[in-house]
């Protein structure tokens, strides 16, 4: 892997000059707004960085984009890739180890989820302070390389506590509805039950994604500090379940985005 990350970060450079970005970004399912809040100075395309994998999800447009968010060098990830779309945990968290290898100091994650608390209501964003991992493996399964982080990385504290506390001050100043609480990774793609959200719930979830806990993983892997914040874009209440589709999930996530975006950029200009 070392030589596929200095191949991929090799590509990058000569692309982007001395461009020296600070703060990685990785932008979920219909939250790619950000970016154009972004002075966007480098855009590739995933499909031309060697080794990089390709989104299959024709709503991610699947872009690297360096530039500057209020005064700060960024790098965002336009697109994630997914556990469910047939890649390993080692290719979803790839380009994670490039951000580290191209200097980020900090990362940012964002993602679409589910609520499973019934005060968490459709439409409010969650900072996330914590996560059970539901996903099959873990993106460190295999040979460590000591280089790159210990081989049992410590999980007492995944979320900064810091930018923790400031995102959910900013939210308060700005009167944006915003919780604290924990997320569930499961596989997808499908949604869950009435008995699978009720499950999630009572093992202590607060919302339900299939992304963010593998690249936070492999982040922790490499003692990067890591802010993750959710939007809640259904609601998984068992008693009142309704049908939901990838189209509401969109249109939810496209409606919060502004707020989510809002409280990113501020977070942002704090460090
Ligand atoms: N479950 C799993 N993943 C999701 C959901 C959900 O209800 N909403 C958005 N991503």
């Amino acid at each position: 892997m070392f030589q596929a990350i200095h191949e991929t970060v090799q590509y990058i450079k000569q692309k982007i000059a001395d461009f020296d970005p600070e703060i990685g970004i990785v932008l979920g399912t219909g939250l790619g707004g950000l970016v154009t809040e972004m002075t966007i100075e480098h855009s590739l395309m995933y499909a031309n960085i060697p080794n990089f994998p390709i989104s299959t999800l024709e709503f991610h447009s699947g872009k690297l984009l360096f530039g500057t968010l209020n005064g700060k060098k960024v790098v965002a990830m336009q697109g994630r890739l997914h556990y469910y779309e047939g890649y390993s945990m080692q290719q979803i968290t790839f380009p994670i180890r490039v951000l580290k290898a191209l200097g980020i100091k900090h990362l940012f994650v964002s993602n679409a989820a589910g609520s499973l608390n019934p005060e968490f209501k459709k439409g409010d964003l969650m900072v996330i302070c914590d996560h059970i991992n539901l996903l099959p493996e873990s993106p460190l399964r295999g040979r460590n390389d000591e280089d790159m982080g210990p081989r049992f990385p410590d999980m007492s504290q995944p979320y900064h506590h810091q930018l923790i506390e400031s995102a959910l001050a900013i939210a308060a100043k700005e009167d944006i509805r915003c919780h604290k609480g924990v997320y569930v990774a499961v596989t997808g793609p499908n949604l869950e039950t009435k008995a699978e959200y009720k499950y999630l719930r009572i093992i202590g979830g607060d919302a339900v994604g299939m992304s963010t806990v593998p690249e936070v993983i492999v982040a922790k892997h490499m003692s990067i500090p890591v802010f993750a914040i959710s939007v809640l874009t259904d609601e998984g209440f068992p008693e009142v379940l309704l049908p939901v589709s990838l189209e509401e999930i969109i249109e939810t996530a496209r409606i919060a985005e502004p707020k989510m975006t809002q409280i990113l950029s501020q977070l942002i200009a704090t460090l």
